[in-house]
């Protein structure tokens, strides 16, 4: 059974692969699965310095998902370089760093500092402002653009931009970052969200507000993803709310080459194996041999 998939120039053994910010830094997760089994592991958002992110309450659970307002804490690229990649390389899947900074130059910086250091690939997170002026890089196509481009000018490694769900047209935004050098695209990411206890009337979050992820966002990111590929026919990795080979699969079957799952490893750290044994299955009782049979597969 052939279960390779390509993402541009980023070859996966399968298509299962794990959320930033939702597996630390694999080391975490090592008691509980063989990671090696994995497509690859997407790890913390990182950023120049150390970040201590937002005091706590800062997940609260709703009915359909989870509001988190973690505030992007990591431990900087110097000590993620010296502290957690040494681990990471030692298992035989993609390494995918997600990055983020204030400015495109941070973007850049990162990318220079990660070109050489073994890891397999760079995913973009643009959901966050450019301090310079306030904007959301990933809200404004202009500023996607020039921070794909500033990334891609500094590295030969394969880039993914994830992108965020707020914004009016993402097939405008996911052509303007291929357009500037982007492998791929990888979406959703949370959507904004808050939560009020009303007995205290007081916000559940010490953020107020955070970002919403889990089940409810498997169907808004289902048809993102279905309109980035049908119109732009791009590699594409489908995210939010899967908790099942179901839920991977009709991120497959609608055109996505890969999948990340995130929220789902908190409630069960061995679903991501599970997922790919489901996908298995699925293709051995309907009779695949290749996952990429199935890949773009629906039919309208
Ligand atoms: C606690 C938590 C922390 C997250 N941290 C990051 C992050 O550092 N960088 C990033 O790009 N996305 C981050 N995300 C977003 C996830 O990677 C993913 O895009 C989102 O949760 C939707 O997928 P899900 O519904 O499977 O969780 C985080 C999500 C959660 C729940």
């Amino acid at each position: 059974m052939d279960l390779e998939v390509e993402i541009g120039r980023l070859k996966l053994k399968n298509p299962v692969l794990v959320a930033s910010g939702t597996f630390g830094y694999g080391r975490e997760y090592a008691p509980f699965l063989d990671l090696n089994i994995l497509g690859g592991i997407v790890v913390k958002g990182i950023s120049l310095k150390e970040r201590s992110g937002n005091p706590p309450p800062r997940l609260v659970e709703v009915p359909c998902g989870l509001i988190n307002a973690i505030g992007l804490e990591n431990v900087g690229i110097e000590r993620f370089l010296k502290e957690k990649l040494p681990f990471l390389k030692t298992i035989d899947t993609k390494i995918i760093v997600n990055i983020f900074g204030d400015s495109i130059e941070e973007y850049a910086l990162l990318a220079e500092k990660l070109e050489k250091s073994g890891v397999d690939a760079l995913e973009l997170n643009i959901s966050c402002p450019n301090i310079k002026d306030g904007l959301v890089f990933g809200k404004d196509k202009r500023l996607a653009a020039k921070v794909t481009k500033a990334v891609r000018n500094v590295t030969d490694l394969p880039i993914i931009v994830k992108l965020t769900p707020e914004v009016t047209d993402i097939v405008a935004i996911a052509r303007e970052v291929i357009n500037s050098g982007a492998d791929g695209v990888s979406l959703i990411n949370t959507f904004p969200a808050m939560a009020v206890d009303v007995n205290t009337r007081r916000p559940r979050l010490s953020n107020i507000t955070g970002g919403l992820s889990g089940p409810c966002l498997k169907p808004i990111s289902l048809k993102m993803v279905w309109d980035i590929v049908r119109t732009l026919n791009i590699p594409t990795v489908g995210i939010g709310g899967i908790f099942t080979a179901q839920d991977a699969l009709e991120y497959l079957i609608v055109g996505a080459k890969a999948v990340q799952i995130g929220t789902a490893n908190f409630i069960n750290p061995k679903v991501s194996v599970e997922v790919l044994e489901g996908i298995k299955s699925y293709l051995k009782n309907n009779g695949f041999k290749d996952i990429n049979d199935v890949i773009g597969s629906l039919i309208v």
